[in-house]
C-alpha cells in the first residue's frame, strides 16, 4: 500500500501564487506534513541580519550555516531552538532572504535539511525548486501560477488590514522585483519541472485549487 511508503508532494511557483495555503490545506486533507522552505529561508536570513553577516563572504557565511539549525514544530518555524514565525515575515527579512537564498553556500544548507525531512515520511512541500532539485523523483508535482497583477491583489487585500500597508503599486511592484531575483539567479532557479502539473491560480478561489490539487492526488492514491 503505498500510503504506507512515505511519499512526497512538491508544490512550486512564484511567490504569492497560494502555494502555502494550498500545501497546508494537501496536509491536513492527508494528515502528512507540510514543510514551508520560504521559511527556512526567512529564518537564514533573519540570523544573518541579527548577527550582521556579510553574505558576500561565503566562508563566515559557511561558519554560520555550520552552527545553524532549522526545523519546524507543529508548522511553527524554528530557529536554533527558537519560535520565529512571526520575526521572519518582515519586508526587512523578506529582502534578506530573496538575496541569501541566491547565495550557493544558503542553498546546500537548506536543501540538505529538506531532503533529511523528506526522507523517512511523506511531506507536502512547498517552495521554488522543490521537483526540480530538492526531490527531483517526488511522486506528485505541481507548479502553481499566477499574474503578478492577481498575485499582488491578494497581497494588497491581506496587507490592507495592517497599519502602514503599501500601496497597490508598491505591492505590485516588490512583487515584480522577486520574481525576477527568483527566476534569474544562477543556482536553483524558479522554473518549472518538466514532469509537473502546471495550474493557472486567476480566477480560482484557494478552495477550489487545493481540492483540484488534492483530486490528482487522491486518484493516484490507493484506498487505505
Ligand atoms: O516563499 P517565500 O516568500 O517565503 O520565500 C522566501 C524567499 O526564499 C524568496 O525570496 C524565495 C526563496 N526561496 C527559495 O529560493 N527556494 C525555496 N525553495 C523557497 C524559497
Amino acid at each position: 500500500m503505498i500510503r504506507d511508503i512515505p511519499f512526497r508532494v512538491a508544490v512550486d511557483g512564484p511567490s504569492g501564487a497560494g502555494m502555502s495555503t494550498a500545501a497546508k490545506r494537501i496536509a491536513k486533507a492527508l494528515s502528512i506534513t507540510y514543510i514551508d522552505t520560504g521559511a527556512m529561508y526567512r529564518a537564514v536570513a533573519l540570523k544573518i541580519l541579527s548577527e550582521g553577516a556579510d553574505i558576500d563572504d561565503a566562508e563566515a557565511l559557511a561558519r554560520m550555516l555550520e552552527d545553524t539549525d532549522v526545523d519546524f514544530i507543529d508548522e511553527r518555524a524554528v530557529l536554533d531552538g527558537r519560535d520565529v514565525s512571526d520575526l521572519i515575515r518582515t519586508p526587512e527579512v523578506t529582502a534578506m532572504a530573496s538575496a541569501s537564498s541566491a547565495r550557493p553556500v544558503v542553498r546546500r544548507k537548506l536543501v540538505a535539511l529538506q531532503r533529511k525531512m523528506g526522507a523517512k515520511k511523506s511531506v507536502v512541500m512547498d517552495g521554488r525548486d522543490i521537483g526540480t532539485n530538492v526531490f527531483p523523483n517526488a511522486e506528485f508535482k505541481f507548479f502553481m501560477i499566477a499574474s503578478p497583477q492577481e498575485r499582488a491583489r491578494r497581497r494588497f487585500a491581506e496587507l490592507a488590514e495592517k497599519d502602514d500597508s503599501p500601496s497597490y503599486e508598491e505591492v505590485l511592484a516588490a512583487i515584480s522585483e522577486r520574481d525576477y531575483n527568483d527566476s534569474h539567479r544562477a543556482v536553483d532557479p524558479l522554473v518549472k519541472a518538466e514532469d509537473a502539473v502546471e495550474i493557472d491560480t486567476d480566477g480560482m478561489t484557494i478552495d477550489e485549487v487545493s481540492e483540484w490539487m488534492l483530486g490528482k492526488i487522491v486518484e493516484r492514491l490507493p484506498e487505505e
